[in-house]
């Protein structure tokens, strides 16, 4: 397990004073730092049709942007150039274990764990990510520079995917060794150059905005035949002017669409779906068979840990009549009395088959649980500790 320490603040320090609001570099951030992901294996991930990877090359300031899966890494040259991998976090457990440091942010904030390894003088150049970040350090070294926003540089596209930012003034300038991290939050420009052959990992963060939302709540509402009711006006009286939308009428037509949005069980219902949605593929192993419920206390009776897949997103939420537990984009509805299960399935990375024994007392809960270790996004493993 990676044991974080934010400089000399405590996570609520950190929170106030730099979340979301400044960069921070965080030196010795993970004491004696061991990269859980050679090189050698993160091309290798690189090469599979699923998974999403980029090479960036800067030879002689001419940018290059290829994408993958690739078949090989000519283009992965001794100087300049930068392999980023996606979601490595799906794939390869033990990296997935360098999010959980992070997870005093709530799960539904968190996205996904993006990794690259780039020769000295590569990086991806000076640009601004909508999200937060943690670019952690792994093995090698790497020159970072990091601004405070500025809505007055200017973004260019060095090539059709590559989206750059003018030079910018550094309020921190440090070459990071393995086991430094640098918090960046959104609209900060930052850019990154290998010192030596560097591997970097990226905690990264999501948060939708306003067109997402809506777009994506209409289609919930289509998806679920709701949203049907009609502008209506009954009391319509002879206007001056036929020509005009009046503002009652437009105050009508805001309602109507208010009125959906402060529905708070659909919105809940849809919140927790969307948001759970995971946005790369997942690396799940289903059973060969799924369990029937009457068989799931004997089949956990062969382990002692149960593992949350890699990748897998877990939230919940609580209703005065119940818990909407979503998981990877599908919502239960459970009792509340199911609370401390659900929190282990959410709260929890891994727990032992002990900790869930009192949930399964209740019927819904168990139901789900069951259908949730036949698909293979909850897993045993044998051990009463995941390391
Ligand atoms: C990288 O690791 O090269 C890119 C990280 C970033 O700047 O977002
Ligand atoms: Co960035």
């Amino acid at each position: 397990m990676y044991q974080l320490r934010i400089n000399d603040l405590t996570t609520d320090q950190f929170l106030s004073n730099y979340w979301q609001k400044k960069p921070l570099l965080i030196k010795g951030g993970f004491q004696n730092f061991v990269d859980p992901i050679e090189p050698e294996e993160l091309a290798g991930l690189a090469m599979e049709e699923t998974i999403e990877s980029r090479l960036i090359t800067n030879h002689n300031d001419d940018w290059q942007a290829y994408h993958g899966p690739f078949e090989d890494f000519s283009r992965l040259t001794d100087t300049n150039s930068t392999l980023l991998v996606q979601a490595v976090d799906h794939w390869h457990p033990d990296a997935a274990q360098l999010i959980e440091p992070f997870r005093f942010i709530p799960n539904w904030r968190i996205d996904d764990l993006m990794i690259s390894y780039s020769t000295p003088g590569g990086g991806v150049g000076p640009h601004l990510d909508q999200y937060d970040v943690f670019i952690i350090q792994g093995q090698g070294k790497r020159h970072w520079r990091v601004g405070m926003p500025d809505p007055s540089l200017k973004q260019f596209a060095q090539n059709k995917s590559l989206l750059q930012v003018e030079q910018f003034e550094a309020l921190i300038d440090a070459v990071l060794e393995p086991g430094d991290i640098l918090y960046i939050p959104p609209g900060c420009p930052h850019e990154g150059y290998a010192v030596e052959n560097a591997l970097n990992y990226s905690v990264g963060f999501r948060a939708p905005d306003q067109k997402d939302l809506i777009s994506n709540f209409a289609d919930y509402l289509i998806d679920h035949e709701l949203g049907n009711k009609r502008y209506s006006d009954p009391n319509l009286f002879k206007p001056d002017s036929v020509g005009l939308i009046s503002e009652d009428e437009i105050d009508t037509v805001q309602k109507l669409m208010k009125d959906l949005l402060e529905d708070r069980s659909t919105f809940k219902h849809w919140f927790g779906t969307m948001i759970s949605q995971p946005k790369h593929d997942m690396d799940l192993a289903p059973l060969d068979e799924p369990l029937h419920c009457e068989e799931l206390v004997e089949y956990l009776a062969s382990a002692e840990t149960v593992v949350r897949a890699g990748g897998v997103r877990s939230v919940y939420q609580i209703t005065p009549e119940q818990i909407l537990l979503s998981i990877n984009g599908e919502t239960y509805r459970l009792p509340l009395t199911s609370l401390a299960g659900v929190k282990l399935l959410t709260d929890e990375n891994s727990f032992t088959v002990s900790q869930i024994k009192n949930a399964l007392n209740c019927v819904e809960f168990m139901k789900t649980f069951t259908k949730l270790i036949s698909e293979g996004t909850y897993y045993l493993q044998e051990g009463d500790e995941f390391e």
